[in-house]
């Protein structure tokens, strides 16, 4: 079936999603912890392609060097019997009270060292899982008031991203960075909030071309932002690294709900966007199971991810082989956008010698309302009549 999962449609999850034990500000955990082995077989016979990990989900905090390489072992062992990639890994900078007030923004000068040094380790582990993306979420870069400078601290969080940068090109690695945006939560405020933001810091590094984004549908969608434009802006830039994908409703607090379970028209345009766009990178899955859930439905809720963005893909296929969608788009005038403003060899000259009714162009309707319906029939399955 199409929306069977197979480890070609490039899957991944992280190991902090199925394995979340649920503990949240209120409450205890209500789920035993998840052995990552255990994690990289039910994924694999699943139909995912890989996994990502932070450092401490893979090497508990703390672990002496024996320990250590004991964990890396068996997480091996387990990749090489189910063919399981790591595509991506990224640094846990937010749990230990050390990084309470930041890690490379941290007004402490050893702790931003600290940071550093944590994360150059885990980039060398990730360099030797094969990995090609190293995920930076600042969760704890940032603050509760705006006596913290925030100037001064991007001017460290620059500095951060340059020495890692330098790291990675000393060593040979074939490491690209991706910045994960994200508004708050943890921290009140977090550097970095969106998209946007993120772009246009990379812009200011020593090495831009190294580093991208990691953008997650919620977290544009908590600052109610369109998730689909800042994609395709991220796109049309080149910076979409690597992509989180989740469900949201709307401005409230991370949901981390299962992909599609938010927004679901988003979704549908979404899929139908990195599909059209070629998006040849890992669809990677930065959710939490519900709360509610026992082990069975975390590992349905793994599946639910996959399938969903199956299902979307197959009905935005539909959606644009339907004869009565080409034919909206073209009467909607959206195939003369890709056409250029100045014709080959014009310049602003050219422009003067237009005759426009512009009465007349101001009468035109666009419809997007039927395209907007055609796409609700294909999205509810109905679209093949
Ligand atoms: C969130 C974030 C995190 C990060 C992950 C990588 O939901 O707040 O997405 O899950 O993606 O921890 O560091
Ligand atoms: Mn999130
Ligand atoms: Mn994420």
């Amino acid at each position: 079936m199409a929306t069977t999962p197979t480890p070609a449609d490039k899957f991944t999850f992280g190991l902090w999603t199925v394995g979340w034990q649920a503990r949240d500000p209120f409450g205890d955990a209500t789920r035993a912890p998840l052995d990552p082995v255990r994690t990289v077989n039910e994924l694999a016979q699943r139909g995912a392609y890989g996994v990502t990990f932070h450092d401490d989900d893979l090497i508990p905090f703390g672990s002496n060097d024996s320990d250590r390489d004991a964990h890396i072992a068996r997480f091996k062992k387990a990749l090489d019997e189910t063919g399981m990639k790591v595509p991506m890994a990224t640094t846990n900078l937010f749990s230990h009270p050390v990084f309470k007030d930041g890690a490379l923004t941290s007004n402490n000068r050893d702790i931003r060292r600290y940071a550093l040094r944590k994360t150059m380790r885990n980039i060398d582990l990730a360099v030797e899982l094969g990995t090609e993306i190293y995920v930076c979420w600042g969760g704890r870069e940032g603050a509760e008031t705006d006596v913290k400078d925030a100037y001064v601290a991007l001017e460290r969080y620059r500095e951060g991203f340059n020495i890692l940068a330098q790291y990675v090109i000393d060593n040979g690695y074939n490491i690209k960075f991706a910045i994960e945006p994200k508004p708050n939560e943890p921290r009140g405020d977090i550097l970095l909030p969106t998209i946007g933001h993120a772009m246009s810091f990379i812009n200011s590094l020593e090495h831009p071309e190294m580093v991208g984004i990691n953008p997650e549908v919620g977290h544009e969608q908590m600052s109610n932002l369109n998730f689909v434009h800042g994609i395709a802006q991220a796109l049309w830039q080149e910076k979409l690294f690597h992509i989180d994908l989740n469900g949201q409703h709307g401005p409230k607090f991370d949901q981390d709900l299962v992909f599609g379970h938010g927004d679901l028209k988003s979704a549908f345009f979404l899929v139908d966007l990195l599909e059209r766009y070629n998006y040849k990178g890992p669809k990677h899955f930065d959710y939490k199971p519900f709360r509610t859930e026992d082990d069975a439905g975390v590992w349905q809720s793994a599946t639910s991810n996959m399938e969903t963005y199956l299902m979307l893909k197959e009905r935005a296929k539909t959606f644009r082989a339907d004869s009565r969608v080409q034919a909206a788009i073209e009467a909607s005038g959206l195939n003369e956008l890709a056409v250029p403003t100045l014709a080959s060899g014009e310049t602003w000259k050219d422009l003067a010698k237009d005759s426009f009714d512009v009465e007349a162009a101001g009468k035109r309707g666009y419809g997007y309302e039927v395209l907007d319906q055609l796409a609700m029939e294909h999205l509810m399955g109905f679209g093949a009549k």
